[in-house]
């Protein structure tokens, strides 16, 4: 495991929109095949895809041969709710950039049938070739996607009950009002995230320390999903200097002195 340690959380995210932006194009450079993109919501990635627009406008990099999958969405919230998942990927990234929108997957929490959503969510992801790369968030209980504690370790895409704590961080897309929160979201698995050839988790501010702390010096466990990540052959924790303030001193200048060595 990789972890890039920057001032703030804005030079972590433009780090990260540039180094998507650089695998999409080398991808490109070598061959027709689409790249495949998972990519996540909430507050933390915001920044990052503010960047990946404005390359997109200024030449940088496309979208039009990317495939990208959504991590989550909650269950029973209408689509076009402000909240919904679909409705914060195309403010805040779809609606800007040249990704066909037939290439744009999120899972569709008003499905009839959510097991065969999940399932049909799984078989596309095959069919589009695996994830190249996965793009994460980090909730303070070190949950990865909405994969709450005690998920599998080798779970996939599934219907999961959220816990009362995420219901309550989350309260705040939601008029503080916690019983506006969804009770039960569509997640990809902890296995589908990590079976990505290359995954990249975000994390910023003190809120995270804990679980940046877990994630990184803990043990490998289903109490902290994105623990997960340390059995992963090209895994990157990217974060800001908040978020690194519960790492030993000697993990801190580790990560420090590794970066530097590869400059
Ligand atoms: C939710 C999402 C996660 C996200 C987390 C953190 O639980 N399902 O994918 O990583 O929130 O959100 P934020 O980035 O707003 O802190």
């Amino acid at each position: 495991m990789k972890v890039i340690i920057r001032n703030t959380a804005s030079e972590a995210s433009l780090w990260v929109a540039h180094y998507i932006a650089e695998k999409i194009n080398a991808k490109a450079a070598r061959t027709d095949e689409p790249f495949v993109l998972g990519l996540c919501t909430g507050s933390t990635p915001i920044e990052t895809y503010a960047e990946l627009i404005r390359m997109v406008k200024a030449g940088e990099v496309s979208f039009k041969n990317v495939i990208s999958f959504n991590m989550d969405e909650y269950v029973g919230l209408p689509e076009d709710h402000p909240e919904s998942y679909h409705s914060f990927m195309h403010r805040y990234l779809f609606d800007h950039i040249d990704e066909p929108a037939e290439n744009i997957h999120i899972l569709n929490g008003n499905a009839p049938d959510l097991a065969k959503e999940a399932a049909d969510y799984e078989a596309a992801i095959v069919e589009a070739g695996g994830f190249d790369l996965f793009l994460g968030g980090i909730g303070e209980d070190g949950h990865i996607a909405f994969n709450e504690p005690f998920s599998s370790l080798n779970s996939r895409t599934r219907v999961v009950t959220l816990t009362h704590d995420t219901r309550v961080v989350n309260s705040r897309f939601f008029d503080n009002d916690f019983n506006k929160v969804p009770k039960q979201a569509l997640s990809v698995g902890v296995a589908t995230v990590f079976g990505s050839r290359e995954v990249i988790i975000m994390g910023y501010g003190s809120k995270k320390a804990r679980a940046i702390q877990a994630a990184i010096e803990g043990p490998y466990s289903h109490y902290v999903t994105v623990s997960a990540l340390q059995a992963h052959e090209n895994g990157i924790i990217v974060i800001d200097e908040a978020a690194a303030g519960e790492l030993k001193l000697n993990s801190y200048k580790y990560f420090k002195a590794v970066e530097e060595a590869e400059m």
